[in-house]
């Protein structure tokens, strides 16, 4: 276990290249299962989500290669359909082999995903979905795995009850080698559904968005090997133009997609935040003047994504007057809220009216516990200071680290490996921006 010791008060200056997309990463290395050609993945970063599930397609018997932020994957033949419960139970999307290995195999075993501890976070509607594609799926308790057979899969309309960015993804993984075509209605419209269309594309399949929110896939028999370069991961671009803004600093990112960032730049500038397109890819962030408060809903795309939720409270912190998040994706995503106060963060939790809740929010209703709540209301601005802090989830742990680089004084972040499973080497990058951040071992505190 690691922790970083934060000397904060330093304003970020700089520049900073954006990673590969994380939330394309993993699925792209599923997608490496459908054909026994060789699959070529560049600019992947190099994080502990992505060795996860690289773990999960090697304990498949699959051959992955990496070298550099290039990731080689044959899947010629597997000496197993089942994900050990060890190495699935880490990762959520160690889920999404199922399509793949019943449109090769006829056959999965997956265990109940894991993930960060953002709620509950089941799969009911990927396993709904597969099943309409003629999948035979039983959940046993009593060793937590799900199975999956399928001697064909078949095409079939699905309408999602509610958005499920994974869900369509998982689905368009085992339509690409359905029988016939599958229409997917209230598809997900995440930008890195669509990276991972462009992949699958390259590779053979056939997938169109025929209108808002409209996936149809036409299965193929076969999908070929292909070299493929992933997005950028737009969390991260929006960790770093908060980075900037909340210590008063000035950062040039590079590898920048505006486009994908629309929510988040439109919220940023009413807040009085600054960014300059410097080129197609090139963005200068940095805060001129006061911070504005905001009242942000969290939605999915194309609305501000729940992934930015807890860094925009963080920058809400040093707005001057009274802001609002309310959270509509996860019914659990405030796990920063306490380490926040710990650095004198003046953050309250309170329940937005919402008609119906069951229709309203992403989540599931009844997955809700006593003592969760969907909003917090946020007093700016308030100085912060250092403290010793606990992290348990990623977005949390990139909030946290933020904040104690803005705070006075030293700040302790333990449970600095959540933030590892999303951001390549984040000490030594925001070192380069002049923050001044150690990473020790557990005995050399
Ligand atoms: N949900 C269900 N049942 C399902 C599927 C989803 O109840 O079968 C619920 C979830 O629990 C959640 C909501 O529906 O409350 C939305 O879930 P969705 O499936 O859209 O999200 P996800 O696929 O679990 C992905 C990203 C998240 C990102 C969300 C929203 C990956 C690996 N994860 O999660 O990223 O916040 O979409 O865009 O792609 C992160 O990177 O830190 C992260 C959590």
């Amino acid at each position: 276990m690691d922790t970083l010791v934060v000397h904060g008060g330093t304003p970020l200056r700089g520049e900073i290249a954006v990673a590969g997309a994380k939330n394309v990463a993993l699925k792209a290395f599923a997608s490496a299962i459908l054909t026994d050609e060789e699959v070529v993945i560049h600019n992947v970063p190099l994080i502990a989500d992505v060795h996860c599930m690289l773990d999960v397609l090697t304990s498949l018997g699959i051959k992955v290669d990496i070298n550099g932020h290039t990731v080689r994957i044959q899947s010629k033949s597997l000496k197993s359909t089942t994900v050990p419960l060890d190495v699935g139970a880490r990762l959520r999307t160690s889920s999404l082999v199922a399509g793949p290995l019943l449109a090769r195999y006829g056959a999965a075993r997956i265990p109940n995903p894991g993930g960060c501890r953002i709620g509950a976070r089941p799969i009911d509607r990927h396993i709904r979905g597969l099943a309409e594609m003629g999948a035979e799926i039983s959940y046993h308790p009593d060793d937590g795995y799900f199975y999956l057979r399928a001697d064909t899969l078949h095409g079939a309309g699905f309408e999602f009850e509610k958005n499920t960015h994974t869900g369509t993804e998982a689905l368009i993984l085992a339509a690409v080698l359905a029988e016939g075509e599958t229409v997917l209605k209230n598809a997900a419209a995440e930008v890195e559904v669509d990276d991972l269309i462009s992949l699958l594309t390259g590779m053979g399949a056939t997938i169109k968005r025929t209108k808002e929110r409209e996936i149809v896939i036409y299965g193929v028999k076969k999908l070929h090997g292909v070299e493929y370069s992933l997005m950028p991961d737009r969390n991260e671009e929006v960790t770093f133009a908060l980075a900037a803004a909340v210590t008063s600093g000035d950062v040039l990112v590079h590898h920048s997609r505006r486009a994908h960032l629309g929510a988040f730049l439109e919220a940023f500038s009413s807040a009085g935040g600054q960014y300059e397109a410097v080129d197609a890819s090139t963005t200068r962030y940095r805060q001129i003047g006061p911070i504005k408060p905001t009242d942000i809903v969290t939605l999915p795309h194309p609305g501000f994504m729940t992934d930015w939720q807890a860094p925009w409270a963080l920058y809400m912190t040093q707005a001057n007057g009274i802001s609002t998040m309310h959270e509509t994706v996860f019914e659990s995503r405030f796990s920063y809220v306490s380490e926040l106060r710990k650095m004198g963060a003046q953050i309250e939790y309170y329940d937005p009216p919402v008609k119906n809740p069951e229709i309203y929010y992403n989540f599931n209703w009844s997955d809700r516990r006593s003592g969760y709540h969907q909003g917090i209301r946020i007093t700016g601005p308030t100085p912060l200071h250092d403290a010793v802090v606990e992290i348990d989830d990623l977005r949390a742990g990139a909030t946290v680290l933020l904040a104690a680089l803005t705070a006075g004084g030293t700040s302790y972040i333990h449970g600095v490996e959540q933030i590892d499973r999303g951001y390549e080497n984040i000490e030594e990058r925001l070192r380069k921006l002049g923050a001044r951040i150690e990473r020790k071992k557990e005995d050399e505190i």
